[in-house]
């Protein structure tokens, strides 16, 4: 019996690119579900963008659009994100929806009606500046224990120490400097105690692993507190009824969001919404006919075992039956940094290195614990090298030519070692399909390498290089078993590499492979043309890709700031610390000629230009490259930046800054100057 399943991700903020500390969930959950459909099991994948919040609507701000463009740009980046790591979500939809809001509005107002709902006066910071409330991160000051300074609201990361913002000495706003002024307002508070006996009986039903109940122990002990579900305008989100200038929570609205993608494709595909997750229409939850599971990390368990689950059983609307729950990514041992080019974005990995080696490395290490997973570089390296090129897809390198060249493209039969080689691997599926379950990834890896391993074994034995002269249909029947191993292979693979799997597919000339087809075997037909399966890592695409991250946060400080990655992460950068006229007075801006202009290999957001400032000749290198072709800047009058500090860059000396600004991307804009000017005259 085929099972039905609906499966979520946690919704990245849209706010900031997708990276490869994401990526592991991402990665993670869209194996599942391949592996899901493998099985033939009916499996619907859904996520959204994450779209409301205070850092959303500055962040718009600062790039001077609108919160809805803002996120309508970000959703195209991020989907074609995923699509270029072959993640297939059924519907990836947003929290700005309709469907989100009708149901925010239904929950809330079903969590008032049981009385869930309290109001409080609560004290919070305001910017009379801004006119806004300032969340905690957005006030900024001293800490009040150990007084280092430019610390968030919450918690100083010099000392560890936890406070309100009220708390800080000299504290001002992260966007404007103004000290802010406490304001009393009324807010909303969930009563999440009300439901501790309900959250206590699911999450010892096991719907959690052990190591994320034993956590919510600790909290159930701590006692479960009251939750501020609402925030004063501005506000990018949706307006609670009823009020004039007060907005949901965005971590209220943001789970429901999982609903509202399902449902919008629910309506786009004429299912029954109702039948898929049962409870908006009657109140009543139950089982309906799919089961469904939400993907999350560590860091948001909390809104996931607590909050979210109680928000619905209090709606009477289905809870999860699995919440996954993963750990974070470390490269090479340590937390992702800008500064060594480890925080990797998912499109600047896609501009040096194959989205499937990924995919495979992150499988080889990925278990159903909560522990962190490291990206060794070296471990990356070799780990593709030797088992996706060297091993498995050595297979088809040493057996499909041969047979096109020499045998007609004809495969033969099994003799009775080539059935005794293809069992072997058959047997092995109930482990695979049990780890894969079982999210054991790591482990499905392990024993498809040693079947690998297995299959280069029986090539070694038979020599079919040698055999090829003496005895051509001996070889064709060995070819055949090798042949046969490397399809049972590619089953096993598939939800690990879809395109590699493809490529299996059209060499061998068959359908798609699902696990069924682990009963058949190919024999007595012809295969496709050969193609390489998989190519060698060379360290210099890792090395490459590392230094485009480097170069990506080094433009962030020159006079090219690029608001994309300003919004990464989370907030927005605060303001720096003032600078007085005489620091200014600093500055030398000078007319400059482009000289030549010339791409930078391996750097492709780069330019190296060579400037004639007054016959001084300065080297520049500019992070324009996706705006500008070096040939139309030749010639250009452009202003420069003259006595900045020569800094050493991975691609050479840099000797100026030319003025620019826009958004990043293809939109940076140079500022040029009329060519009556001449190259060293002074800007004023
Ligand atoms: O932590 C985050 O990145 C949140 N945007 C996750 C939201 S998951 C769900 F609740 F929407
Ligand atoms: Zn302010």
């Amino acid at each position: 019996m085929s099972r039905k399943i609906v499966v979520t991700s946690a919704l990245p903020y849209a706010n900031g690119p997708i990276h490869i500390g994401h990526l592991v969930e991402y990665l993670q959950t869209d194996i599942w579900v391949r592996f899901h459909k493998l099985c033939g099991n009916e499996c619907l994948y859904f996520c959204a963008d994450d779209t409301h919040g205070t850092p959303v609507m500055i962040s718009a701000k600062k790039a001077g659009i609108t919160p809805e463009e803002m996120i309508d740009n970000v959703h195209k980046e991020h989907k074609a994100d995923f699509d270029g790591f072959h993640i297939e979500f059924d519907n990836y939809y947003s929290t700005h929806s309709p469907e989100n809001k009708e149901f925010s509005e239904l929950i809330f107002n079903r969590l008032n009606e049981k009385g869930s709902i309290v109001k409080r006066d609560v004290e919070q910071a305001y910017c009379e500046n801004c006119k806004m409330s300032l969340p905690d991160r957005f006030v900024r000051g001293s800490c009040p224990k150990c007084k280092a300074e430019n610390q968030y609201g919450d918690s100083c990361e010099v000392c560890g120490t936890t406070y309100r913002p009220s708390d800080l000495v000299n504290p001002y706003c992260a966007t404007c400097n103004t000290p802010p002024v406490m304001k009393t307002s009324e807010h909303y508070f969930f009563r999440l105690a009300d439901y501790e006996q309900p959250l206590r009986e699911l999450l010892t039903s096991g719907h959690t692993q052990q190591s994320v109940a034993n956590k919510l122990d600790e909290w159930f002990s701590a006692g479960l507190k009251d939750w501020d579900i609402s925030r004063d305008g501005p506000y990018f989100g949706f307006k609670i009824p009823g009020e004039e200038n007060k907005y949901f929570y965005v971590w209220l609205d943001a789970p429901i969001g999982y609903m509202a993608s399902a449902k919008n494709y629910c309506d786009n595909n004429n299912l029954d919404f109702d039948a898929l997750w049962p409870g908006t229409n009657s109140g009543k939850g139950g089982e309906g006919q799919y089961e469904l599971y939400h993907f999350i990390g560590k860091d948001i368990m909390y809104f996931h075992a607590l909050f979210w689950p109680a928000m619905l059983i209090a709606s009477g609307i289905k809870t999860a039956e699995k919440l996954f729950v993963h750990g974070f990514l470390t490269v090479n041992g340590e937390k992702m940094s800008k500064s060594r080019g480890t925080f990797i974005k998912a499109s600047t990995y896609l501009n040096h290195l194959n989205p499937e080696y990924l995919r495979y490395y992150y499988a080889s290490k990925l278990s159903d614990s909560i522990d962190d997973i490291d990206l060794k570089v070296d471990d990356f390296i070799n780990k593709i090298n030797s088992e996706v090129v060297g091993k498995i897809a050595n297979l088809a390198s040493r057996s499909v030519p041969m047979l096109t060249k020499n045998l007609d493209s004809t495969l033969g039969k099994l003799d009775e070692e080539g059935q005794d080689l293809i069992k072997k691997l058959v047997t092995a599926s109930e482990q695979i399909v049990n780890d894969y379950e079982k999210l054991k990834y790591a482990a499905v890896v392990r024993t498809i390498t040693a079947l690998a391993d297995e299959a280069n074994r029986f090539v070694e034995i038979k020599q079919p290089w040698a055999t090829i002269k003496t005895d051509p249909e001996i070889t064709r029947t060995n070819l055949t078993a090798v042949i046969n191993a490397m399809r049972i292979l590619t089953i096993y693979l598939k939800p690990i590499l879809p395109k590699f799997a493809e490529s299996v597919e059209k060499i061998l000339n068959i359908e798609p492979l699902r696990l069924a087809d682990l009963d058949q075997v190919l024999e007595n037909c012809k295969i496709g043309k050969f193609e390489r399966l998989a190519e060698r890592i060379d360290e210099k695409q890792v090395n490459a890709m590392i230094e485009e991250s480097k170069i990506e946060t080094q433009n962030t400080e020159t006079a090219t700031q690029n608001s994309e990655l300003k919004t990464e992460n989370s907030a927005f950068e605060p303001i720096k610390p003032e600078c007085t006229i005489d620091d200014f007075a600093k500055i030398d801006l000078r007319v400059a000629k482009v000289k030549t202009a010339e791409t930078v290999e391996g750097a492709d957001k780069l330019l190296k230009l060579v400037l004639d400032v007054g016959g001084i000749e300065k080297n520049v290198l500019a992070g324009i490259a996706k705006a500008y072709k070096p040939e139309d800047l030749v010639g250009k009058m452009v202003v420069v930046l003259a006595n900045l500090k020569p800094r050493k860059m991975k691609f050479g000396l840099s000797e100026g800054m030319i003025l620019a600004s826009g958004p990043g991307g293809s939109e940076v804009f140079m500022l040029t100057v009329d060519s009556g000017a001449k190259p060293g005259e002074s800007i004023h």
